[in-house]
């Protein structure tokens, strides 16, 4: 693979690194303000952002395989992801408790939707494991 690992070890890898997490914050920024435009009624603006959020995790992505952020053995290392997202509801629970304790009740139903999204993709990767790898 071409740019897997290209720029590891060079003078290029804080640089790579520096994008990587502009594109980072890039994507959650876009998806974050596709949140307020849909909240304000905009549906057709909010997708608009939503999509060019999508094109941002993209980069990071690209920006992560240069810096050899992965590597080619899909089946171990997407387990292991898998095995992370179905922590979820466990490991953000506490977190949805403090919301509620705060009387944040909004925060907490959020959270607890993508703890269960996690939760699914946990699930969705397995069935992609052992039906591809
Ligand atoms: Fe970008
Ligand atoms: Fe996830």
């Amino acid at each position: 693979m071409g740019i897997l690992g290209a720029t590891k070890g060079t003078v290029l890898e804080p640089q790579i690194e520096q994008l990587l997490n502009l594109e980072k914050d890039g994507s959650a920024a876009y998806l974050a303000l596709a949140y307020v435009a849909r909240q304000q009624g905009h549906a057709k603006l909010a997708e608009e952002l939503e999509h060019i959020g999508a094109d941002e995790a993209r980069h990071a992505g690209l920006y992560a395989i240069m810096n050899g952020k992965v590597t080619e053995d899909l089946r171990p290392v997407l387990a292991n992801i898998a095995k992370q997202e179905l922590k979820a509801e466990i490991a953000l629970a506490p977190i949805v408790d403090k919301c509620r304790e705060l009387e944040l009740y909004e925060v907490a139903d959020e959270i607890e939707k993508a703890a269960k999204e996690e939760m699914r993709h946990g699930a969705i990767i397995h069935g992609l494991i052992e039906k591809y790898l």
